[in-house]
């Protein structure tokens, strides 16, 4: 995929949010987490995270807004459920991009506002959790950044062509698993 992305959240208060946010962060293969004026003991979810994240991710701490620095080129996107925020599903990701998350209990602070260079919602009735947030904006940066084959107009998956040059054992077991399940169905919807 190109470009990179980091994940960052303000004012965080729970430390199993942050531990699924960092754990999710680092699954979606974000190049860095941040926290900015954390509430809870960072380090304390640091050791206790079993996931590798902390170790393979770089992690910054800041405690305030202005401490925050990002990569040069890198665009902030706020992540907050605010009438005029884009919806994601219409939100064309930036190649370079740092997503800020709000606190449990309140939103994105009005210094973080000033900084950042878009905004965004997922479209839904009210907020949701803010791991669950955080997942759920990267894994839209992923499926609409990566390479994935189209989706069929039939349900299903796409027909693949064998990848002979890529993990060719588990490729074709998938696919030949795929093809029974096609022929099941099939002689299911015919009655035979
Ligand atoms: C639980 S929400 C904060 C509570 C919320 N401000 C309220 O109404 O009380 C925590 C964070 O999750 C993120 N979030 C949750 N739902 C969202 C949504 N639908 N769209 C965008 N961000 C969302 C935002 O970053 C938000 O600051």
């Amino acid at each position: 995929m190109r470009g990179y992305f980091g994940v960052g959240v303000e004012g965080i208060t729970k430390e199993q949010n942050l531990g699924n946010l960092v754990r999710s962060a680092h699954a979606f293969g974000a190049s860095f987490f941040f926290v900015i004026r954390p509430e809870i003991d960072v380090h304390a979810v640091r050791v206790s995270d079993t996931s590798g994240a902390f170790d393979h991710m770089p992690f910054y701490v800041w405690e305030s807004v202005d401490d925050m620095v990002l990569p040069k080129g890198c665009q902030l996107v706020g992540v907050e459920f605010m009438e005029d925020s884009v919806e994601l599903p219409s939100f064309r990701h930036p190649t370079r991009a740092a997503y800020i998350l709000g606190p449990e209990m309140g939103d994105l602070s009005p210094e973080i506002m000033e900084k950042v260079d878009h905004i965004i919602k997922i479209p839904m009735k009210f907020c949701i959790n803010v791991g669950v947030a955080g997942a759920l904006t990267m894994y839209d940066r992923v499926i609409s950044m990566g390479r994935f084959p189209d989706r069929p107009v039939r349900p299903g998956g796409p027909e693949l062509e064998p990848m002979t040059d890529v993990m060719p054992e588990r490729h074709h077991r998938r696919r030949s698993r795929s093809a029974e399940k096609r022929k099941a169905n099939k002689a299911l919807q015919e009655g035979t």
